[in-house]
C-alpha cells in the first residue's frame, strides 16, 4: 500500500502519518524529517537544505528526490509506505510516478488534508517537537504532562525554527504557488481523496482508516519489487 499525504503546512500530515504507520505497519517517510536529519548531521545535503528550510522555501527538487529514492528502495518499504511532504512540485510527482513504474508499482492513494489558514497558524504556533526523539506535541491540543518535557523520553521540547509566524506565511505562499498544482495532478489521475481537516485528530484518523479500508481492502496482497 503506497500512500501520499498531501496538504499545507500544519494540516496534520505528520500527526496522522505516525498513527497510520503503526496501525498499517508500513513506514512513515517524511521528506521534512529526512532533510532536518541531514541538517542536524551537517552533511553536504544538509548544509544546502538548511538555507531553504530556514527561509520557508522548497529545497531544490534534485536534492529531495535523491533522498526519497534512497529511502523508498529500503527493504522495509516492500509492503508499502506513507509519503508525508513529498511530492511537493509537479516535477517531484512525475519523478515519483516514474520511480514506482520502474519498480513495477504505482501509488494507490493520495489523501489531501484540506485545512483553513486560521487552523494552520494556530497549530504551528503551538507545535512543540522533542529534541531527543522527535515526538510531536501541541501546547493546547496535544500538551505534554509536564510543560516543555517529552512524555516519551524526558527530552526537551522545542518550537521548530520555521514555525515562527513570518516563515509560516512564506511556507503557505510557497505551498499555494508550487504544491496546489500537485493536488490538481492527482485529482486528474483519480486517486486523490480529500479529508476536511479542521476537526479533531481522532476524527481525522478515523476518516483516514475508513478511506484505506474502503479503497484498499486487499492491501496485504500488495507488494513491490525492491532492487
Ligand atoms: P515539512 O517538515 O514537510 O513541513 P510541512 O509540510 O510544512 O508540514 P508540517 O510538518 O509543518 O505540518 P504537518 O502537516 O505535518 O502537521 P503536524 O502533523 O506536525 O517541511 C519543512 C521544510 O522542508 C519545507 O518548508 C521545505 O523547505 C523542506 N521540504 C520538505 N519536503 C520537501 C519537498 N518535498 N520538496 C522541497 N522541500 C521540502 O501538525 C502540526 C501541529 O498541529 C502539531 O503540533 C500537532 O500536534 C497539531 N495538530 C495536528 N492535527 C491537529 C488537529 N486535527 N487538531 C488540532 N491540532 C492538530
Amino acid at each position: 500500500m503506497r500512500i501520499v499525504f498531501l496538504g499545507p503546512p500544519g494540516a496534520g500530515k505528520g500527526t496522522q502519518a505516525e498513527t497510520i504507520s503503526k496501525e498499517e505497519k508500513i513506514p512513515h517517510i517524511s521528506s521534512g524529517n529526512l532533510l532536518r536529519e541531514a541538517v542536524e548531521a551537517g552533511t553536504e545535503t544538509g548544509v544546502k537544505a538548511r538555507y531553504y528550510i530556514e527561509k520557508g522555501l522548497l529545497v531544490p527538487d534534485q536534492i529531495v528526490v535523491d533522498i526519497i529514492k534512497d529511502r523508498i528502495l529500503k527493504n522495509d518499504c516492500k509492503r508499502g509506505f506513507i509519503l508525508d511532504g513529498f511530492p511537493r512540485t509537479l516535477s517531484q510527482a512525475r519523478v515519483l510516478d516514474e520511480m514506482l513504474k520502474n519498480l513495477g508499482s504505482r501509488l494507490d492513494l493520495v489523501l489531501y488534508f484540506a485545512v483553513s489558514k486560521e487552523s494552520v497558524v494556530l497549530r504551528l504556533s503551538g507545535r512543540r517537537i522533542c529534541t531527543n526523539c522527535g515526538a510531536n506535541y501541541h501546547t493546547t491540543y496535544v500538551p505534554p504532562s509536564i510543560e516543555g518535557i517529552c512524555n516519551k523520553c524526558g527530552g526537551r521540547l522545542n518550537h521548530r525554527a520555521d514555525d515562527k509566524p513570518e516563515t509560516v506565511l512564506e511556507r503557505l505562499r510557497v505551498y499555494s504557488e508550487q504544491t496546489e498544482d500537485v493536488v490538481e495532478y492527482y485529482k486528474k489521475s483519480g486517486i486523490l481523496k480529500e479529508i476536511q481537516s479542521d476537526v479533531s485528530i481522532e476524527i481525522i484518523t478515523k476518516t483516514v482508516l475508513d478511506f484505506i479500508k474502503c479503497i484498499l481492502p486487499d492491501r496485504d496482497k500488495y507488494n513491490m519489487r525492491v532492487i
